[in-house]
């Protein structure tokens, strides 16, 4: 999704300009997004983190209360990973790289966590929780979308 949005753009331009361009499609400049920036701006990744990070208005982090990734690796949609993101599609309402009103629940996709023999597997603020089944999934969601926000 990033490389779609910098390659909109015009060659080689500033740092900043795409990575506002890629924060207006996705929310925000995630990590994987930065050495696909620092090979258009010819920028040394430490160099164009600091700018970046100095930039009040470019956010690194998504702005959310919960943020759940899906696992959408080749093991994991296989055993049931699919399923698990059309279920919180629908009943989060959102697609992948959106976040619920209130900015209470973030969805994300994720190519392998390396925990592949526990899939399906999601990431909920940075904790995999394995073997995920839809009820299980439901259930979760359902909580936290209850929680205040
Ligand atoms: S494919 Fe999901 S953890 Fe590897």
């Amino acid at each position: 999704m990033a490389r779609c949005v910098m390659a909109r753009c015009v060659s080689r331009v500033d740092a900043e300009v795409l990575a506002r361009a890629v924060q207006t499609s996705l929310g925000y400049v995630p990590p994987l997004a930065l050495p696909m920036l620092a090979e258009r701006t010819g920028l040394e990744a430490g160099i164009l983190l600091a700018k970046l990070q100095a930039a009040e208005d470019i956010r690194l982090e998504p702005e959310c209360k919960q943020r759940i990734e899906i696992c959408s690796g080749r093991t994991c949609a296989g055993r049931g990973g699919a399923k698990l993101i059309r279920l919180a599609r629908r009943l989060l309402g959102v697609g992948m790289f959106q976040t619920t009103s209130g900015q209470k629940i973030r969805l994300e996709p994720f190519r392998c966590f390396g925990q592949c023999a526990r899939a399906p597997n999601i990431r909920m603020n940075g904790v995999i929780q394995g073997a995920m089944t839809e009820k299980r999934f439901e259930l979760l969601l359902g909580v936290l979308g209850r929680t205040k926000p």
